[in-house]
């Protein structure tokens, strides 16, 4: 019972120790111990009203000790939680984690610097700053470029996108969008960061103009026309958004000659390198985004192909002048009692959030552990892994492969023996979803694809191995089978 404050006191000093940690981080080790070896199934398919019914329950009013805590921990979150960790989960972006950047979260969170305010932050904010130039060294900006870690891709395009409306629009941070309103030029499978963002910054949806794709690229030559569309009718171009690295498909749009038309018409080019960007580390994937350095900015997420736990985006532009003037226009520094806008160290200046957490501590022990080699190896064994079930597929017909993967996402369709229609296809493909994950036995993911429900795997988890694979589509067919006969006539 907290019946004074020094009962609380005492809590917090008894969750303090070594022993108080090792009880709370022994739930992340038996969750890693138990899971990455693939024993157990990925998920375990119990119903939302079953896993709600268990946090049912008013706000504690008094304190529980930290043992029964972790036992709740345990019982009602890990059990039910997917195990990204397993190696038969081939599901969404989202890592499963390096474990040292786990243990460093601990740390982040211990210190609780807000690298917004160098002040608050003295070693982190630098850590910052060394960590941005890095990566801008890696995508081939210039001196002067800079940027900051966000929470992720969503975040940093937004950012980037409310720069290059301070650019096309320097007033608008004072008195809003005037007319005649800039557009937005980006791909048919954008992620939707970008109209969001679109949105967002007062420009109404209809401001962004869908570029058509061809093989899930945005069409350059349809773009050039667009461009001269919009030229001839004297309608300005705020940015376009070249994707590196697709969400369904992972593919990647043409940076280099995207970055030429820009070049040659003074557009801001924004790459959504959320998932892709990371190639520029690898010696056998860099050439899928030739001409990145032509971007005036880059969102890209260490917590998708530098297998980061959540959250660790990032926002590199060419100019880092262009990103504080995104925040408050001309004079973003005289809030820090200087006139060079260069020499303000404090990340507030260049970035959405106010407290913001010191994510980059784990980004470098990462770097620092794997080194760039490190990294690149692991991106490409993850490429590697989505050529394998590519090859793992193309062995049976009842599938239809949908594209050659640029990185390690691949979509295909289950399509039988090819005499179903389209939608009874795109019905008989989500109940094998459905069905798949729901057995436990692996986990994939779902999405649309010239408006037909196809399959989906992005393969995250670098211990996932052929055997693996194999049982994957082993058990895609299994259920397929299942699914099958369920509709034939009795
Ligand atoms: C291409 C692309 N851009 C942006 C995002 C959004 O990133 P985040 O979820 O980190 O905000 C994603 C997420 O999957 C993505 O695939």
């Amino acid at each position: 019972m907290m019946e004074d404050v020094a009962d609380v006191i005492a809590a917090l000093e008894a969750d303090a120790t070594a022993d108080a940690a090792a009880q709370v981080i022994s739930l992340a080790t038996t969750y890693f111990e138990t899971t990455r070896r693939g024993e157990g199934p990925v998920s375990s398919g119990r119903s939302p009203n079953e896993i709600t019914a268990r946090f049912d329950g008013p706000m504690p009013e008094d304190g529980t000790d930290l043992a029964t805590i972790v036992a709740r921990i345990e019982r009602d979150i890990l059990a039910d939680a997917n195990r990204l960790a397993h190696p038969m989960y081939m599901g969404h972006q989202v890592s499963f984690p390096l474990s040292t950047a786990v243990w460093t979260d601990a740390v982040i969170s211990a210190l609780n610097q807000s690298v917004a305010v160098e002040e608050m932050s003295p070693t982190l904010t630098q850590l910052e700053h060394r960590v941005i130039r890095w990566m801008c060294d890696a995508v081939g900006f210039p001196a002067g470029s800079g940027g900051t870690l966000t929470s992720g891709g969503t975040e940093a395009t937004f950012t980037a996108l409310l720069a290059a409306r301070a650019a096309a629009l320097p007033d608008s941070w004072m008195h809003g969008v005037t007319e005649p309103r800039p557009v937005v030029l980006c791909g048919e499978h954008t992620h939707y960061a970008v109209t969001r963002a679109v949105a967002e910054l007062g420009l109404g949806m209809r401001s962004s103009i869908a570029i058509p794709s061809v093989n899930y690229r945005m069409d350059v030559a349809a773009l050039e026309r667009e461009v001269a569309r919009l030229r001839e009718r004297q309608i300005p171009i705020m940015a376009i958004v070249a994707t590196a690295g697709h969400t369904a498909t992972g593919s990647f749009d043409d940076i280099d000659a995207i970055g030429a038309l820009c070049e040659a018409e003074g557009i801001w080019l924004h790459i959504d390198g959320a998932h892709g960007a990371t190639a520029v580390l690898s010696d056998r994937h860099r050439h899928r985004v030739r001409g990145i350095e032509r971007a005036r900015s880059i969102a890209w997420d260490p917590h998708k192909m530098m297998l980061l736990p959540l959250p660790a985006g990032m926002l590199l532009v060419r100019s880092e002048r262009e990103l504080q003037a995104a925040f408050a226009q001309r004079a973003p520094y005289l809030f820090h009692g200087s006139d060079d806008a260069t020499r303000v160290r404090d990340q507030g200046v260049r970035s959405f959030q106010c407290s913001r957490r010191a994510d980059v501590l784990k980004l470098w022990v990462v770097l620092q552990r794997l080194g760039r080699r490190g990294i690149a190896l692991l991106h490409d064994h993850l490429c590697d892994l989505a050529m394998q079930v590519r090859e793992e597929l193309a062995q049976h017909s009842e599938f239809e492969i949908l594209h050659a993967p640029d990185s390690n996402i691949l979509c295909f369709r289950y399509v039988g023996d090819r005499r179903a229609d389209d939608e009874t296809l795109d019905a008989i493909n989500r109940e094998i979803r459905e069905r798949y994950n729901k057995s436990g036995a692996g986990w994939i993911t779902a999405t649309l694809l010239g408006g037909r429900r196809v399959l989906r795997v992005t393969m995250m988890n670098p211990r996932s191995t052929r055997a693996h694979i194999r049982a994957l589509v082993g058990g895609l067919l299994g259920v397929a089978a299942d699914v099958v006969g369920a509709r034939q006539p009795a």
